[in-house]
Formats: C-alpha cells, sequence, structure tokens
C-alpha cells in the first residue's frame, strides 16, 4: 500500500540546535525520505555551539535539504499535505529559522502546520526501528540538554519518572571531554578514546545511585574527572594518552552504569519490561551492551532507534507530527503566527 490520497504527507524540519534536518513521513507508510546537514564541523573551532553561526547556517541549508528529501522521495511540493517543525526546546534563534521557513512554505502552499516538541521527536524515535516497541514501556531520554525517565503509555501519554538535577548525561560527556582535550562534540570523542582506555585503573563515583528514586545528579563527575587529571599532573612528569584513555573509559563507565542502574530501577518500579533509549547518547554502543545485558538478566527488552537517528533529526519531528495527527491529538494548524519555546517541558504536549 503507498501513501494515498487517503494518507497524510508530512515535511517536517529540525533545526533547534546543530542539526538541520529535514524529512518527508506519511501518516500510514512512515518515513519517506529524510535529509540532515551537521554544523560540527563548523563549531569544531569554537569547541561548542555558537548559537549565531548555528542560525546563520540553517538559513543554507534548509531550502537546499529540502529540495533534495523531495527528490528522494520521489514528490514535489504540492503533494506536501502539512509541514511539521520544532517548535522547542532549543535555542531560539536557530528554531526561528526552521519556524519561519516551515510557516512560510505552509503559508505560500496554502497547507497547514504542525509545531512539534524536540523531545517528543527523540522519545517517539526507537518506533522507526525494526521491531518497534509496542506501549506502555519505560524510556531513558538521554540528549546534550536532558536527561530523563519516563513512563509512556501511548503517543501523547508521557509521564516523568525522574530527571537530573544539574547536568545531562550527555553534558557530562561533553565537559568531561573537553578537560580531557578532546574536540566537541565531547561524547563521541570520548568514547573512541575510552576504547583504548584500561577499565580497571580507575573508579570514578556513581552520583545518586543509592537514592531509591529515578533522579540524576552529573554535575560532580567533571569535578571528580579534573580532580583525577590534575592528581595525575602532580604524581607524574607527564600525562600520556593512555592516562587520558584511562580516565575517559572510567568517566564512560560511571555515565553508563548510573544510567543503567535508574532504567532498571524504573523498569522494577512499574512493572514495565520493555525500555526505550533515546536521545543523542543513546548513540553510545557502552550503553547500547550495558543495558542489552542488563535487561536480558531482568527479563526485560530493550529497545534503541537506529544509530543514525539517535542524534538529532527532521525524521523524528516528521514521524511525531504524523503520530499525534494519527492518534487524534493534534490538528494541523492554518495559522498566519507562530511562536517558539526555546525552554518548553515535555508535559506540556501530554494528554
Ligand atoms: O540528542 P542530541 O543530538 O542533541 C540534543 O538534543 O541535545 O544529543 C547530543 C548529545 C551530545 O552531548 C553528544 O556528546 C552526545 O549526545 N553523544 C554521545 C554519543 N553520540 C552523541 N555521547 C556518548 N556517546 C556517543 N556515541
Ligand atoms: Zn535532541
Amino acid at each position: 500500500m503507498g501513501c494515498d490520497r487517503n494518507n497524510m504527507k508530512i515535511l517536517g524540519y529540525e533545526s533547534s540546535c546543530d542539526e538541520t534536518g529535514v524529512a518527508v513521513v506519511c501518516t500510514e507508510q512512515g518515513l519517506l525520505a529524510h535529509g540532515l546537514h551537521s554544523q560540527i564541523a563548523m563549531h569544531k573551532a569554537y569547541g561548542g555551539v555558537v548559537p549565531e553561526l548555528a542560525s546563520r547556517d540553517h538559513i543554507r541549508r534548509v531550502l537546499p535539504l529540502t529540495e533534495q528529501v523531495l527528490q528522494d522521495a520521489g514528490l514535489t511540493l504540492s503533494d506536501i499535505d502539512a509541514v511539521a517543525y520544532t517548535a522547542g526546546p532549543g535555542l531560539n534563534g536557530a528554531l526561528l529559522v526552521g519556524a519561519s521557513f516551515a510557516n512560510s512554505l505552509a503559508w505560500a502552499r496554502g497547507i497547514p502546520t504542525l509545531p512539534i516538541h524536540h523531545l517528543e521527536g527523540h522519545l517517539l524515535s526507537p518506533l522507526l526501528a525494526d521491531p518497534a516497541p509496542e506501549f506502555p514501556f519505560v524510556a531513558l531520554l538521554v540528549s546534550g540538554g536532558h536527561t530523563q525517565i519516563m513512563q509512556v503509555d501511548g503517543v501523547g501519554q508521557y509521564r516523568l519518572l525522574g530527571e537530573t538535577l544539574d547536568d545531562a548525561a550527555g553534558e557530562a560527556f561533553d565537559k568531561s571531554a573537553k578537560l580531557l582535550g578532546l574536540p566537541y562534540p565531547g561524547g563521541p570523542a570520548l568514547a573512541a578514546l575510552a576504547e583504548k582506555g584500561n577499565l580497571e585503573r580507575l573508579t570514578l563515583p556513581r552520583p545518586m545511585i543509592h537514592s531509591g528514586d529515578l533522579d540524576f545528579s552529573f554535575s560532580g563527575l567533571k569535578t571528580a574527572v579534573l580532580t583525577a587529571l590534575r592528581k595525575m599532573e602532580k604524581d607524574q612528569d607527564l600525562v600520556t594518552d593512555q592516562d587520558r584513555a584511562d580516565l575517559a573509559a572510567a568517566t564512560q563507565a560511571a555515565i553508563v552504569d548510573v544510567l543503567a542502574i535508574k532504567a532498571l530501577r524504573a523498569l522494577k518500579q512499574s512493572g514495565l519490561k520493555r525500555l526505550v533509549v533515546a536521545g543523542g547518547v543513546g548513540a553510545n554502543q557502552q550503553l547500547r551492551q550495558h543495558l542489552l545485558t542488563e535487561t536480558a538478566r531482568l527479563g526485560a527488552q530493550v529497545y534503541f532507534p537506529p544509530v543514525s537517528l539517535c542524534t538529532d533529526n527532521g525524521a523524528m519531528i516528521a514521524f511525531a507530527a504524523a503520530q499525534r495527527v494519527k492518534h487524534g491529538i493534534q490538528s494541523p494548524e492554518h495559522s498566519a503566527s507562530f511562536k517558539v519555546l526555546p525552554r518548553w517541558d515535555l508535559e506540556d504536549v501530554a494528554i
């Protein structure tokens, strides 16, 4: 069955941070095509995302990416029924580029728009995998800005079970990586260095694992990394690449351990047997391996989005929009005005 007239074809835009993502999703058939431009190379020289540069680059990329995605899907603009876009949370200027483009396009074509919450995109992205998890499930949402455990009973049915009190898991990766002299984005760089490290050498603290709840605290970890690094500098003539690799391995192990302990606790406390991992840190291979082993031990199952859809992308935004329409939670809106929400709680879009 193709994406016929009874189904909607939704063009979706993601521009909340440093990735321009565009995709077309059919409400019945799923993902038809998607394209991505990452700004990592551009921001690398500055050691992190420069918001103004991010906005300007989104402007440069959004139109060529749209043309490419439509071509890949074998469609033209006149086939599109609605335009979805990330309305928040994220960088104000970057969000405004995607939102203005999406709204202008929709206005010019006389078709409606669907503003989407970025984290709902991440949360539902594992449904793009094969096999897709069934509801209900526990979701571990681990991105650069957020670390949350949610109970997901269906599309739009989200309950926050726990979250970080300070830094996000991705931030812990990024800040520790910076201390180790690694380039932005720190997560993948630290994970690569950790592969060469000796896990037996150092153990870093696992904050809040005995708290009994499902909250996290990662801000102490970067201090522990800094303290360990200072000690090496004091005790040795030279801090070698091997020393840094050992420290990277210890950092990754601490983050992965804490995430796994809390995710498993959420499964036990909720009585659910399915765990879904979403967000950029979900691309981490150690986290994937560890969760596969631990959930199997518990007789539970873990689901991950395809690695390419873990970090920010347009597919998850168009897909979340399609799911919300399909389940009657959100109606495409014809509106001449729009707003973006740099700060926005996921529970605000729950039903
Ligand atoms: O979801 P995402 O692309 O953007 C946000 O919405 O924040 O997540 C980006 C975060 C960054 O902190 C990045 O370092 C981390 O995901 N990340 C990883 C890996 N790939 C991306 N962290 C650990 N291991 C990875 N392989
Ligand atoms: Zn994200």
